[in-house]
């Protein structure tokens, strides 16, 4: 039966040895351009990713009276910002759209409510559905009034003038850490953030990169209100979250290997490859540059001899996009279990990609046992079959990169989700099917 719209057919591979880049990190796209149209000066951002999520970002500033250009290059779009200085927002017009985006609604959020005027953030079915009282709450005692039901989006935001307050976070969240910081650069005194665990630390590093100071001390995060940010131009590396499909592919394909150029390794993204290294991954990585205040470099990763591993509840959060992944890596390999506790953040993502994960791979002949706050894989190969991404990019990928492996042919229902952080997902694994 040919595939029908939307669905991918995915090839067989038995051996991979490639060398790629992977398009821009989706994290610091929508950071440089939040900065970027907050800054004094215009900022050049290079390798912006051209995801759906990082589109949203744009268009949402764009809405805001921020002036942004964007044209192709070599590595992704290169993205002009003319910078509106600190609330220089103009009101918008119409509700904004973020799309499938929670880091565009929460960060923007924060923005929002530091901007004395209303302005409604909502988003595609799936944002809908997604908790947004983690960022209503701490912005409301800075001073802005939000109006949501039952504290999901559309958020109706009556930005003010806003005051510092501590935040002490329930969850572990770099979008809300994010959303209160950049409320607290408008802030008057000093706002800070204490981390119940660590989180990713884009918004730190690019806060210090447009010429900001933020005070780090233990666990706690700090800004103070009022200071002016510069204009800067960047070039945006390789996200490792997408990255991370392709050394699974080659951690879960015997005599395979890959190295992925120009990646970002912020230490608080690349946890995942402790855990691929457990698995039984030969990874090698070099440290090459810095560029704005992020390492960046390149990964090298070999199959080597499978062995089960667990993800344990305290290095969730620093790899929280990354399990779909290592999933599918466990699902490749014959007597491989992957185990994970301590995740029921999975439940609120793009899907519930606990319940959504489960139902993909047992579509595949994989066996899951689902639980609250996580899940256990016991390797296969998957024996094929149709499978639906529920909409979720990271889904769709990690569905494709186990299907690879299949006795017979796998089908993703869904795979367009992809766009949303890797729109040349299956032209990449389609070019590596062809040039072994
Ligand atoms: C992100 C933080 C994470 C992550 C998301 C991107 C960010 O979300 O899942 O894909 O850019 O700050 P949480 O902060 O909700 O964990």
């Amino acid at each position: 039966m040919p595939p029908s719209i939307g669905s991918a057919l995915v090839p067989h591979l038995t051996r991979v040895h490639a060398r790629l880049r992977v398009p821009g990190d989706k994290s610091i796209s929508h950071r440089y351009a939040m900065l970027g149209a907050l800054a004094d000066g215009v900022s050049h951002l290079d390798g912006y990713l051209a995801g759906a999520d990082c589109i949203a970002t744009l268009s949402c500033l764009e809405a805001y009276g921020v002036p942004v250009s964007r044209s192709v290059s070599a590595r992704g779009l290169l993205v002009r910002i003319d910078g509106r200085g600190l609330r220089g927002f103009r009101p918008p017009s119409a509700p904004l759209d973020c799309a499938n985006s929670g880091t565009s609604m929460r960060l923007l959020a924060g923005l929002a409510a530091a901007h004395p005027f209303r302005s409604v953030l909502g988003g595609d079915e799936s944002l809908a559905r997604r908790p947004m009282r983690r960022v209503i709450e701490p912005l409301t005692s800075m001073g802005a009034t939000i109006a949501a039901s039952e504290g999901r989006p559309p958020l109706t935001i009556d930005g003010a003038n806003l005051h510092a307050i501590a935040h002490a976070p329930d969850v572990p969240s770099a979008q809300v850490k994010s959303a209160v910081l950049l409320a607290g650069l408008h802030a008057e005194g000093r706002t800070s953030v204490r981390e119940p665990a660590p989180t990713r630390d884009h918004t730190e590093r690019a806060l210090e990169a447009f010429g900001a100071h933020v005070v780090r001390d233990g666990s706690t995060i700090a800004i103070d209100g009022g200071q002016r940010l510069h204009a800067i131009d960047a070039r945006i590396p390789g996200d490792i979250s997408s990255a991370v499909f392709w050394l699974a592919l080659a951690a879960g394909i015997p005599d395979s290997e890959i190295t992925i150029e120009d990646v970002g390794l912020n230490p608080s993204r690349s946890a995942v490859l402790d855990v691929l290294r457990r698995s039984g991954a030969r990874i090698e990585t070099s440290m090459d540059q810095d560029r704005a205040g992020e390492p960046i470099g390149s990964i090298h990763v070999r199959s080597g001899d499978p062995r089960s591993f667990e993800v344990t509840a305290a290095e969730v959060p620093l790899m929280i996009d990354e399990i779909p992944a290592l999933a599918a890596l466990a699902a490749m390999r014959a007597g491989v279990t992957m185990t994970v506790r301590g995740a029921s953040e999975l439940r609120v993502k793009e899907s519930d990609r606990i319940a959504m994960l489960a139902r993909g791979f047992r579509a595949m002949g994989v066996g899951v046992e689902e639980y609250d706050d996580g899940f256990s894989i016991a390797g296969g190969p998957p024996s094929g079959g149709d499978v639906d991404a529920a909409g979720d990019h990271r889904l769709a990928m990690a569905f494709a990169i186990a299907g690879t492996a299949a006795r017979a042919p796998v089908s993703i229902q869904g795979a367009e989700s992809v766009a949303v952080s890797y729109p040349g997902f299956f032209t990449e694994l389609e070019r590596l099917a062809q040039s072994r």
